[in-house]
């Protein structure tokens, strides 16, 4: 089956998120609560299993992969998975395969995922004050996330920072930022805190809208519209005094649903068609009944068809419960 995926709504589906574990080394506090409970493995798609399930996707149109979680390098042999799919970059079927990490394990395999075809990775880092840093993600070590860094530009990797906007937390930070990530080329893309899953504490608390860090940053730099595109939700800016570039993703403040590309896929082979949104489709079953990859697309084709036109986000204290009880890092954003 090489049909097109195409949503109800006319959007095109060409870029698939693929969450290859729930575990992760840190706790970000946005993201899981401290005590988390993660799946049994044997629940847990096997490397041949994503190869399979992501090659459906690509015969299908998909012309991104990105491989998130979780922690994406805390599973074991990973680098297995991107070097199979990796054939889909040689053979011209895909145009990105790609990575979103917290950098701790980068030191290790930022050459090995250069030598898999990945051009550009995404690191997550909220702050640059490591006392701050430990108390996001609750025990990561900073300094080994900036060492990861190092060693993929100097492997050539190209990095996009994203940092989460939490009042309170790193919003007298971002021109260090800024300048720290403009330093070495990197862009930043500023992100809004989205309500998933229940973590310790109030999301309210520290949810900080980007069209007022947007205005903020205006007293002080120089923001140019630029036409770059990634195929992500980010709206880019160049700053005119670094050249470099800051994204903003702002699901809260200015809804991008209009142009979403994409699904995601977890661990488990469950297909959810938004982040922001209940509604999944088991890919597992198909998956392993059958060595045709019939009943699969069969499955893909019925989910893409109730893509929902987007999300249902608000972050309202009266609100209870927030809109989507799963946590990030089951579908990895
Ligand atoms: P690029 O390829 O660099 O554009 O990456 P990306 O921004 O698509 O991916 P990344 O993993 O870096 O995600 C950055 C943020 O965007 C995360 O907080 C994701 O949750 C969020 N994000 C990505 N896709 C969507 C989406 O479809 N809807 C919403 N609401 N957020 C998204
Ligand atoms: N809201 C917004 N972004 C989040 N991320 C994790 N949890 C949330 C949340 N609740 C970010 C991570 C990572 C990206 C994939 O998603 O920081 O950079
Ligand atoms: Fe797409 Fe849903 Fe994200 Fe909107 S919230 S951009 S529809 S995945």
């Amino acid at each position: 089956n090489r049909t097109p995926l195409i949503d109800p709504f006319g959007r095109a589906i060409s870029y698939l998120r693929v969450s290859v574990t729930d575990r992760c080394d840190f706790r970000c506090v946005y993201c899981m609560a401290e005590d988390m409970t993660f799946l049994p493995k044997r629940d847990v798609l096997s490397l041949e299993e994503l190869d399979r399930l992501c090659s459906a996707f690509v015969a299908r149109g998909t012309r991104k992969i990105r491989l998130t979680g979780g922690e994406p390098l805390v599973r074991k042999d990973i680098m297995t998975l991107f070097r199979s799919l990796s054939r889909h970059l040689e053979s011209g079927a895909m145009e990105e395969l790609t990575v979103t990490t917290n950098g701790s394990q980068l030191a290790r395999y930022a050459g090995d995922l250069k030598a898999c075809g990945v051009e550009r990775i995404n690191v997550s880092v909220d702050t640059l004050d490591p006392v701050k840093f430990k108390a996001i993600t609750r025990w990561g070590d900073l300094a080994k996330v900036k060492a990861g860094i190092e060693a993929a530009l100097a492997a050539g990797l190209k990095i996009k920072i994203n940092a989460v906007a939490l009042k309170g937390v790193n919003e007298h930070e971002i021109d260090d930022m800024i300048r720290w990530a403009h330093a070495d080329g990197m862009d930043l893309t500023l992100i809004e805190t989205m309500p998933l899953g229940d973590i310790d504490g109030d999301r309210t608390d520290q949810y900080l809208p980007l069209s007022q860090v947007r205005a903020d940053l205006m007293d002080r730099w120089t923001l140019q519209d630029i036409d770059y595109q990634t195929g992500g939700p980010a709206r880019y800016v160049r700053v005119a005094e670094t050249g470099g570039r800051i994204g903003f993703i702002t699901p809260l403040t200015h809804n991008f649903c209009e142009s979403c590309n994409r699904v995601r896929v977890t661990c488990t082979g469950t297909l959810y068609m938004c982040l922001g949104q209940e509604d999944a489709a088991d890919l597992r079953l198909p998956l392993r009944q059958s060595e045709s990859d019939a009943p699969l697309h069969a499955a893909i084709d019925e989910a893409i068809g109730r893509k929902p036109k987007g999300h249902d986000f608000i972050i309202d204290r009266r609100q209870a419960k927030p809109a989507v009880s799963r946590h990030m890092s089951v579908t990895g954003g």
